[in-house]
């Protein structure tokens, strides 16, 4: 399987996507938040890309079973129902539910990736059941929604977590130097997954905004084993 990791999408076209099987991943929240969403029962998720978009699908669609979620600066939106804290998914209020989500950069990921063959939502809560999802690929991407444009480390080092996890399937693997590079950094850092959270640039900020929980509920390794799947513009546990 040929494998390539994207540190942020800053510099992917749309079309780059086409005929791979494309692995989301951010950390800090919005994978873990998707992937906790929908395991306690969210019906789908919706990922989009402004606000305004947000706006508009809410009013236009999915009438009272709809919640409008995200963050802008990690804190809840203006008119939101919920922000991108993991604990505001509880099953008391998801359940059932269409979920409209924008975040800073977790979503904008995958609606960019979106013309991927398969494309795969992954955290530390899920990453071992993703490897497995995944191992009969021909070209796997795997793309951190990093921050802003930039490299962010606890994306990198999940995605260094799931290259470990293809490892022990004893898969044949090409990686590509940035891959490599994230397995290094995991290695650095699999002791202590939330403390090498918490020390990263997000970590702190969520840190100082008070969402400190959310760090170490997001450093788990492999609490839930459901696959979130993006189709025609909606995610939902895949089958
Ligand atoms: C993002 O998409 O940038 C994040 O999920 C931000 C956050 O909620 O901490």
């Amino acid at each position: 399987m040929k494998t390539q990791t994207l540190l942020s999408p800053a510099n992917a076209e749309e079309l780059f996507f086409t005929k791979k099987t494309t692995v989301v991943i951010d950390v800090l929240r919005a994978t873990t938040t998707i992937v906790t969403a929908l395991n306690n029962g969210a019906k789908e998720i919706i990922p989009v890309s402004s606000i305004e978009f947000a706006m508009k699908v809410s009013g236009n669609t999915f009438s009272g079973h709809t919640l409008l979620g995200g963050e802008r600066n990690t804190k809840k939106i203006e008119g939101f129902a919920l922000g991108n804290s993991p604990f505001e998914y509880s099953p008391e209020i998801v359940k059932g539910k269409s979920i409209i989500l924008f975040t800073t950069n977790g979503s904008k990921a995958i609606v960019k990736a979106k013309y991927s063959s398969q494309l795969l939502m992954c955290s530390f809560l899920n990453v071992a059941s993703l490897a497995k999802k995944v191992a009969d690929s021909s070209e796997l991407v795997i793309l951190c929604s990093g921050n802003n444009g930039l490299f962010s480390y606890e994306d990198a080092i999940c995605a260094g977590n799931l290259i470990d996890e293809l490892f022990k399937l004893n898969i044949k693997i090409e990686l590509s130097d940035a891959c490599r590079t994230c397995h290094l950094l995991f290695n650095e850092s699999k002791d202590d997954l939330a403390e090498a959270i918490a020390k990263t640039e997000h970590g702190i900020k969520l840190i100082e905004n008070g969402f400190e929980p959310d760090i170490i509920y997001s450093a788990q390794s492999n609490i839930v084993d459901i696959i979130p799947f993006y189709e025609k513009g909606i995610i939902q546990i895949l089958k």
